[in-house]
């Protein structure tokens, strides 16, 4: 169900991008809900640092859902934003519910957030092939957003690993010393 608009893009158009932002706040409501998950039942290592940065993370993809919705009635659209909408329409896979430890909630959350910003990548890139300059805006703005957010995540993850050694170097990718003699 759409409204009548006077926003200055073609119906067909403006019905393709609503159908893309109601799918991507499906994905956005569906991640927060995800998200809070895991701030309610992390457990172990930096329980307390990383409960508090996943609620971040949260309130992030809460105001992203917001934006999608928003963007959807501007363009005259319905916005799909119900719990049992979102669950039906979300392109994420269910929450991982065996995680407990903080590195398995991790997991989970870098698989979910990472899946959500290859979709707002491919809206961008639909909405420019439509000629919609200000939607790939708005995507670009929050796809900046969730990258940044995917990062806290990831950084979590690979703290202990080590740079690859340049050519040359001393040590190898597991950060042990190189066994073969320098030139
Ligand atoms: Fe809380």
């Amino acid at each position: 169900m759409n409204f009548p608009s006077h926003v200055n893009v073609p119906a067909e158009t403006r019905e393709e991008i609503i159908d893309l932002l109601n799918t991507l706040l499906a994905d956005a409501i569906d991640l927060h809900w995800q998200i809070k998950q895991a701030h309610w039942n992390i457990r172990g290592t930096h329980f307390y640092s990383r409960h508090l940065l996943f609620d971040d993370l949260a309130k992030h993809a809460r105001k992203q859902a917001d934006d999608f919705a928003e963007r959807a009635g501007t363009l005259g659209g319905y916005a799909e934003g119900t719990i049992r909408l979102a669950a039906k329409n979300s392109e994420l896979p269910e929450y991982d519910l065996k995680a407990v430890e903080s590195e398995d909630h991790l997991r989970a959350l870098v698989d979910r957030m990472a899946r959500y910003a290859a979709s707002i990548r491919n809206g961008i890139q639909r909405c420019d092939e439509l000629n919609e300059p200000i939607t790939v805006d708005l995507l670009t703005q929050v796809l900046g957003d969730v990258e940044l957010d995917l990062w806290f995540l990831e950084s979590h993850l690979n703290g202990t690993g080590r740079p690859v050694a340049r050519k040359g170097g001393r040590e190898d990718a597991r950060g042990e010393p190189s066994r073969t003699p320098h030139a």
